[in-house]
């Protein structure tokens, strides 16, 4: 971070069933960090993909009478096409079934098992398939069911290679001391550090009747336990990202990695542990968000309790979706997806208040000055307050609050709102004393709206390139530095092209 560089990871999503809007959630979200990040001129690596080995993804193959790859192939397909739908900007898509991740899979399970971190042991225990994880039967809910998806556990009885994931208690809990910062929010830091407190048990990383998975380079008979395998994506996308060129030494470790509190203990526990194992740096900071959810439950495949994104993009738009996760759920807490609180904000909030505001900019320059953005006035009360908002959401972005980020650069969309009822370019217009003034109104009111869109654009990155051309801008510089005053190209003209937030007609 320091250097300039940011590593940012997301979950990669597991190919059992068709993505939802939960798991557009998470790449919308790290999405606007990264294009945050760029816009400050860091050298950003940003990494998504998906999931493919293990138990969960076989059954759902075989249920889908497809073979584990065919399978895999196809769903892996639709998390990319999420992902491009998005306007996601993910440097790379890994997916665990690459040839280059199964080696580093290999090599670091390897390397475990010369260290002495790994043994043999026989071992029974609950587990839950959707989650790919053993409980503890103190864990479990009525009926033996799995605490995350209430499904029935499984009784699973075999000869297993161990992590000795228990050695590294110690180890753990300096860590959370020495970095209070390492889980975020707090909260979830202290869940962690509960988990690690209570006990760890070594972890089982092997399995003998899953044939769908990376094989134990020496004991064939068995494969990598599917965690294992997909925790490992996020070092080695860096290995073969690009062709001929490894980015461990420019990126490593990640700077922040996104997660919902499903996987807590995955990211919080095992993963810290097995780089400490592996002599590996760890990364940098996790942020736990929470749950999107639908009726008051999780949106999960497992449940079925999900909402498909693509028929909201399709009559919205994907910066209305964007605008809407962030704003609507106070990242790191649980939020309800609602169709009519969609459609509330993007008629009160993207229609009224940003697209009306460009449209009067727009429309006022195009007929009171022949389309000719006025210089904005040097005694401009707003110069400060874009130092203010840039720094507020530069300050948001780095605590990773980022539905306070998009709060803070709405202060100023609502601060322009205001600023056209009291300058009131109309009766300005009518006086031809007054034609200065009406210049120095038009011009505030453009740069204002101009500065808006660069602190918007991570939020949405499509809308805002239009509103930057709307007003005569380029739209291929985005840099954050260029949001203060007066930073805008002279001797622009506005252009008046349709709404920014049309009204869409939605279906009784
Ligand atoms: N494959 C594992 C992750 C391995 S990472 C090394 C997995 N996959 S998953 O498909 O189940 O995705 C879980 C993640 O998707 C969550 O941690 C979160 O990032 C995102 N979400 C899935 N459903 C979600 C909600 N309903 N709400 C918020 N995020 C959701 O676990």
């Amino acid at each position: 971070m320091a250097d300039g560089t940011f590593y940012l990871t997301t979950p990669i999503y597991y190919v059992n069933a068709e993505p939802h809007i939960g798991h557009a959630y998470t790449t919308i979200m790290a999405d606007m960090v990264a294009r945050h990040r760029r816009q400050r001129g860091d050298d950003v690596f940003f990494l998504t993909g998906t999931d493919e080995h293990g138990d969960k993804i076989a059954r759902s193959a075989a249920e889908a009478g497809r073979s584990p790859r065919q399978h895999a192939d196809a769903l892996s397909e639709r998390f990319r096409e999420l992902g491009a739908t998005l306007g996601a900007s993910n440097d790379f898509f890994i997916r665990t079934t690459d040839a280059p991740h199964e080696r580093a899979v290999a090599e670091v399970l390897a390397r475990l098992h010369d260290s002495g971190d790994v043994y043999r042991d026989a071992y029974g225990g609950w587990y839950c398939t959707a989650c790919e994880a053993f409980y503890r039967e103190e864990e479990l809910g009525q009926g033996r069911s799995c605490p995350v998806h209430g499904t029935p556990a499984e009784w699973l009885e075999e000869e297993n290679w161990f992590f000795r994931l228990s050695a590294y208690r110690d180890r753990l809990i300096a860590l959370y001391d020495a970095e209070p910062q390492f889980v975020r929010p707090e909260g979830r830091a202290n869940e962690a550090r509960r988990m690690i407190e209570d006990g760890l048990e070594d972890l089982s990383i092997s399995r003998v009747n899953v044939d769908w998975g990376v094989p134990v380079p020496w004991d064939t008979d068995q494969t990598v336990y599917v965690w294992f395998d997909a925790l490992l994506n996020y070092y080695s996308a860096l290995r073969y990202a690009r062709d001929g060129e490894d980015l461990v030494a420019r990126f490593w470790p990640p700077d922040l990695q996104l997660m919902a509190k499903d996987i807590l203990k995955f990211h919080a526990v095992i993963w810290p542990a097995m780089l400490m194992a592996a002599g590996l740096p760890l990364p940098r900071g996790l942020f736990v968000h929470g749950y999107v959810l639908k009726g008051g439950e999780r949106m999960s495949k497992t449940t079925g309790n999900v909402v498909d994104p693509f028929p909201f993009i399709e009559r919205f738009g994907i910066d209305a979706l964007r605008y809407y996760l962030v704003r609507e759920i106070s990242f790191g807490e649980d939020g309800t997806f609602t169709a009519e609180g969609f459609e509330a904000r993007y008629t009160n909030e993207l229609a009224n208040e940003l697209g009306n505001l460009l449209n009067r900019t727009v429309s006022m320059i195009d007929r009171y000055r022949a389309a000719a953005v006025p210089a904005p006035p040097a005694d401009s009360a707003l110069a400060a307050e874009l130092v203010d908002r840039t720094e507020a959401v530069v300050g948001a972005f780095d605590r990773v609050e980022l539905t306070r980020a998009v709060e803070e650069a709405w202060v100023l969309v609502r601060r322009l709102n205001r600023l056209v009822e009291e300058r009131a370019p109309w009766s300005l217009a009518r006086d031809p004393a007054r034609a200065l003034e009406l210049d120095s109104a038009l011009g505030e009111l453009a740069e204002g709206v101009r500065a808006a869109a660069l602190l918007l654009w991570p939020v949405m990155p499509g809308s805002c390139e239009r509103i930057l051309r709307a007003l005569g801008q380029p739209d291929d510089d985005v840099a954050l530095h260029r949001a203060r005053w007066g930073a805008g190209a002279a001797g622009a003209r506005v252009d008046r092209s349709g709404p920014l937030f049309p009204r869409v007609e939605v279906p009784a």
